[in-house]
């Protein structure tokens, strides 16, 4: 089925959004005194709130009835991979300059760095299969694979909350967001649980008949 323009307008300028915000901060120069973290924080953020999103899209469907949001899921996803990339380039291109010696080291001096790249990896591999064509070929194994894509959610929120070097018992620096949020990935896979998915479509019924 076609999608309606003004919700394919309404997702593309979200997905755009954050991009033009960054271009505009570059062109103003009004980044942070170390320009190229901020813009590798700013996109590792962007991209970790799309992941999220694409995350959200099955349990709105199944709570709200919105199951039109199950159309835009595979761009959220890609507008995720994106901004991963971003963040990738940045951090391994301009801040590293591609050199990898060094940036083996700082794997092995932070690992959350390889979870990064680990979470970076099962995005490419669901942005190459997530074309109809891989689905066709792939069949029952794509269902499986793109399951993969909460492993994912889950590898990022760790990277998160480490590259924050926060304390975990002083719960109100900046570990807070990544926690809090970490907290809400595992709702929303509590919540892909099969019992858990047909308990809410229960109730979404119940609530409907009675309204
Ligand atoms: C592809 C391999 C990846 C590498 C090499 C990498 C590397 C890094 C590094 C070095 C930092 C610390 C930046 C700093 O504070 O100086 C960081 C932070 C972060 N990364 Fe990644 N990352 C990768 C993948 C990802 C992915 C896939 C996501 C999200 C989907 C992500 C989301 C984040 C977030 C949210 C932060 C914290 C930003 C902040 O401080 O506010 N990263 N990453």
């Amino acid at each position: 089925m076609r999608h309606p323009t003004w919700m394919r307008v309404i997702v593309h300028s979200a997905g755009l959004f954050p991009l033009t915000l960054i271009g505009i901060s570059v062109l103003r120069g009004s980044l942070s005194v170390n320009p190229i973290q901020d813009i590798e924080q700013r996109f590792g953020r962007t991209a970790f709130y799309f992941l999220v999103a694409t995350l959200a899209c099955r349990p709105l469907s199944t709570v709200f009835g919105w199951y039109a949001l199950l159309r835009y899921r595979r761009t959220l996803g890609l507008y995720s991979f994106f901004y991963a990339s971003l963040h990738f380039f940045v951090f391994a291109g301009l801040d590293y300059g591609f050199n990898l010696p060094e940036i083996g080291k700082l794997i092995t001096e932070k690992p959350f760095i390889l979870l990064g790249l680990l979470s970076g990896s099962i995005l490419l591999a669901l942005a190459i299969t997530s074309f109809d064509w891989w689905k066709k070929k792939l069949r029952r194994k794509w269902t499986y694979l793109h399951r993969l894509v909460y492993l994912a959610g889950l590898m990022t929120v760790v990277h998160y909350g480490w590259a924050k070097k926060g304390d975990l018992f002083n719960l109100r620096g900046d570990i807070l967001y990544p926690v809090l949020w970490g907290i809400m990935i595992v709702i929303l896979l509590i919540m892909r649980i099969p019992m858990m998915r047909k308990f809410t479509s229960n109730l979404r019924y119940i609530s409907n008949k009675y309204r």
